[in-house]
């Protein structure tokens, strides 16, 4: 489920869909919405955004069929490490928050798991395929986002969307951003990162400040595309914790095909002893993750100039 990614400012994607609603819905639904301007951009697929944010208000409206009010509202929201153990698989930063409310029937405590299996719904056949929360999820999910739910019988369910962001404010707020950090020169950037969310922030940050990126899901990929690029990959940053092929393994290979390589590994390991040992003295940065677009900005301009042999 990896559509095409572009930088898209959400706010415009949730002003459509409620847009729709109004036209559309029965008028005993009463449509709120709360859309700040200054909501952070995120790295999406407009399409599939919308998708999601539609099928999430057609279930609001069907739960609501003697009408009710129907809620929209968005923030940007930072999430700390604390935060994200409470919620598996996120990891800390900046997220877009999508907050979808409803005065409708509820879900019942023992459907509630079971509403983002494909083909279950409790609607009519015909009515519903019982795809749309799990199709919603899968999308939110490849976006390296989560959704919470909180729902009561008789009150309303409310579905919580947190998207990560990539922009830390809008278009024009990043451009003031953009003149304080070191911008690249169109550099060649080698990232290698199992975590697609990571690798496409990455990606996205550097390309932001005028670096080029290519990225590799795990280091097998990521040596063969040294290979192919060496003579223009300027710089390789690096994770250290990936599935078979793990960043030692790769920081060896690549230091064998060309012993000058600027190298830059990253994980979300809070012990560097662990990682920067003598054997991997051809590290010439340590970066824990999760690292701040200026934190990656500065690494990278201090490597490219030779330096920051240490963190
Ligand atoms: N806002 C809501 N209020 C109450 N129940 C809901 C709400 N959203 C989803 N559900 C429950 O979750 C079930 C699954 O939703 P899902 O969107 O996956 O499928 P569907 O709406 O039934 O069908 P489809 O989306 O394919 O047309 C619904 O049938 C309904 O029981
Ligand atoms: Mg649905």
């Amino acid at each position: 489920m990896t559509g095409d990614r572009i930088l898209v400012q959400l706010k415009h994607v949730v002003n459509e869909v409620a847009k729709i609603a109004h036209e559309t819905f029965p008028k005993l639904i009463e449509i709120k919405t709360d859309i700040p301007r200054d909501l952070w951009t995120v790295s999406a697929d407009p399409t599939q955004m919308h998708q999601v944010l539609l099928n999430m208000l057609v279930n609001a409206r069907d739960a609501m069929p003697h009408g009710g009010t129907l809620s929209i509202s968005a923030e940007n929201v930072n999430l700390d490490a604390g935060h994200s153990h409470t919620q598996p698989g996120a990891t800390p930063g900046p997220y877009v928050s999508i907050v979808i409310s409803d005065t409708g029937t509820g879900i019942p405590a023992d459907i509630q798991g079971k509403i983002f299996e494909p083909f279950f719904t409790t609607k009519e056949i015909g009515m519903g395929t019982g795809l749309g929360l799990s199709t919603t999820l899968a999308i939110v999910r490849s976006h390296g986002g989560f959704i919470n739910l909180t729902s009561e019988v008789g009150k309303g369910t409310t579905f919580c969307i947190h998207i990560p962001a990539t922009g830390t404010a809008s278009g024009e707020a990043l451009a003031s951003v953009k003149a304080d950090l070191p911008m690249g020169h169109g550099e060649l950037v080698l990232i290698i990162d199992d975590e697609a969310a990571v690798r496409e922030i990455t990606k996205e940050t550097l390309e932001v400040y005028g670096y080029k990126a290519i990225t590799a899901n795990d280091g097998a990929e990521g040596v063969a595309l040294f290979a192919e690029n060496a003579k223009d990959i300027r710089v390789v940053i690096t994770d250290m914790m990936m599935p078979v092929m793990g960043g030692e393994a790769v920081i060896v290979a690549l230091h064998k095909r060309d012993p000058g390589v600027k190298i830059i590994a990253t994980s979300g390991l809070t012990d560097k002893r662990k990682i920067v040992t003598p054997p991997d003295a051809r590290v010439r940065v340590f970066l824990t993750k999760p690292y701040t677009a200026e934190k990656l900005l500065t690494t990278l301009k201090a490597v490219l100039r030779g330096g920051g042999l240490k963190a």
